[in-house]
């Protein structure tokens, strides 16, 4: 499924508790290579800064790179989008305590169509995709929202990329299928939101998440597995279908990445790599893409 449909108000919030659990670190470790090398990403900015954040929820992310630009940068404008209401509120509401608070646009909708309704930069422009969204979708896509992201930055600007990086199995499937349950949670409110958005009669408790590690295709896959039989339609969508216990959604993948491949994939849709930083310890890397030649 698009990784959008996660994303509702109560979606929002139980994914902000996931990025709280000890067992998933990306959130942390991010917030950390921003803290530290933040000011590193605005060198290769010149002149008025548009900083444009797709899905960063509640906008921590951003306040922090904030920080590191205010002490680079006078003109700093930002605009946000995301799928979530609550969640560009949450991030404007941070936004304005500041005690410089930047110009704010909020656009909600989804990344293409978002993407594609950006007009030039005046400046140069600095596209954030972090929180390894990136490795939600299948390769096609990535490369294509990435190419979205490059055209967007244009030849002035650059995009810095947060990606999760392959780590041993017993990590990932704990960061994906935790000892609280709350990422069951997250996964199973599809079921509601089907439920509740599309007249479907899922019986939530015939249902059970589960995360499991494809090293070949380098991804985890996220399953709700049925442990009983059950009949179920789904009016909005004309879909109707029996499952017998076994029987799985497949409702959503997580890729992961070596620096290898993230360069690989930058180079595809013409970004070199001009900055990374790696957290070893929790496998994860932040990226600046510069267009290629600059
Ligand atoms: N971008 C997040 C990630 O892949 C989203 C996520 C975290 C997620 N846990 C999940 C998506 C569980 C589906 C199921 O890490």
């Amino acid at each position: 499924m698009p990784p959008r449909w996660l994303y509702d108000d109560l979606g929002s919030a139980l994914f902000e508790s996931i990025c709280q659990l000890p067992w998933y670190r990306i959130t942390r470790s991010e917030r950390a290579l921003i803290e530290a090398h933040g000011a590193d990403v605005f060198d290769a900015l010149d002149g008025p800064l548009e900083i444009v954040e797709l899905g960063g929820g509640n906008g921590e992310k951003l306040d922090l790179l904030l920080d590191a630009a205010a002490r680079r940068h006078r003109d700093v404008s930002v605009r946000l989008i995301d799928i979530s209401q609550a969640a560009l509120d949450a991030a404007r509401a941070r936004l304005e305590a500041r005690a410089n608070p930047p110009r704010v646009h909020l656009t909600r909708g989804p990344y293409e169509a978002s993407l594609a309704s950006l007009a030039g930069a005046a400046g140069s422009r600095l596209m954030l995709f972090l929180g390894s969204n990136i490795g939600n979708f299948d390769p096609p896509e990535a490369r294509a929202l990435l190419r979205g992201l490059a055209q967007a930055a244009g030849g002035g600007g650059a995009v810095l990329l947060g990606v999760d990086l392959v780590k041993p199995d017993a990590d990932l499937l704990l960061a994906y299928d935790d000892p609280l349950q709350v990422t069951a949670a997250f996964n199973r409110n599809l079921l509601t939101r089907m439920n509740r958005d599309l007249g479907a009669n899922f019986p939530l408790d015939a249902f059970a998440h589960r995360a499991v590690w494809s090293r070949h295709a380098s991804r985890v896959e996220m399953r709700l597995v049925a442990t009983a039989a059950s009949d179920v339609t789904i009016p909005a969508a004309g879909v109707s279908a029996r499952f017998e216990p076994g029987d799985f959604i497949w409702t959503e993948s997580s890729y992961k990445y070596t620096p290898g491949r993230i360069e690989a994939l930058a180079a595809k849709v013409g970004l070199d790599i001009g900055r990374q930083w790696i957290d070893p310890a929790a496998g994860f890397a932040l990226s600046l893409l510069l267009p290629r030649g600059r």
